[in-house]
């Protein structure tokens, strides 16, 4: 399967989509991971380097318009983590993996500022919108299924329990699962990440599975 990590602009998607990809290859379902970096500011691909992350597995650049016809999506327990460019200044890159994403997460902060750049932007397209403009596009002639992941969230403050609120009104599911804001996550870009399943990160899988977003036990002959 193919998961495509996006956002309109800056929401913490390089990180997340690093830890993430580390708490899947550590989880039990022994899932393999291969990293596509289709964004051009090329840092997933940067910290995936041996005299950085030395991450375990590859990070391919991809940031290109034509991502549809040059990654097939893989089958099995093979997934592929795609970390994403803004898609407010590269939505033709963006367009091109909305065809072939299995599943979208879409990363924000519960902010005001997050919310409105998804949800209102002055100057852009909502998310929605792109959302659905990938549909007649799709094998499926459907949105991709998204998923919203609270980022950057502050242990006891209201925004959080508010901007999932606000996220679920716009259509949108939001995981139970929150990513805390800490120095751990906030500086870990360029260094090996150890220990991800025992973090939020280890939750979210084991959430994602529970949701049926992930292949389980057998179901690792289909995508
Ligand atoms: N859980 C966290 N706690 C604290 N800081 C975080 C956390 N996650 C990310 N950050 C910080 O937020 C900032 C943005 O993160 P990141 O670069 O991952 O976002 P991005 O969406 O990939 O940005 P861009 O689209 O510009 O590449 C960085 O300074 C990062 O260190
Ligand atoms: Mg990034």
């Amino acid at each position: 399967m193919l998961i495509a990590n996006m956002s309109p602009r800056t929401t913490g998607k390089t990180t997340d989509t690093g830890w993430l990809s580390h708490a899947l290859l550590e989880d039990a379902e022994d899932y393999e991971v291969v990293g596509y970096d289709a964004d051009h500011s090329k840092q997933f691909w940067s910290w995936s380097r041996p005299e950085k992350g030395d991450f375990a597995f590859p990070v391919h650049l991809q940031a290109s318009a034509k991502f549809h016809v040059e990654v097939a999506p893989p089958m099995g327990k093979r997934i592929a983590m795609v970390d994403c460019g803004h898609t407010e200044n590269h939505i033709f890159i963006a367009d091109s993996i909305l065809r072939v994403a299995d599943l979208v997460i879409l990363h924000m902060s519960p902010t005001a500022a997050d919310w409105e750049r998804i949800c209102e932007p002055e100057t852009a397209k909502p998310f929605k919108d792109i959302l659905a403009s990938s549909a007649p596009l799709r094998a499926t002639g459907k949105p991709p299924e998204t998923w919203v992941l609270l980022n950057r969230t502050v242990a006891n403050a209201s925004s959080t329990g508010y901007y999932r609120e606000e996220m679920s009104k716009e259509g949108y599911s939001v995981f139970s699962t929150v990513i805390p804001r800490s120095e751990r996550f906030g500086d870990s870009m360029g260094v090996p990440v150890e220990g991800a399943a025992k973090t939020a990160f280890g939750a979210l899988v084991t959430e994602m599975k529970k949701r049926g977003l992930l292949p389980v036990g057998g179901q690792g002959a289909s995508r």
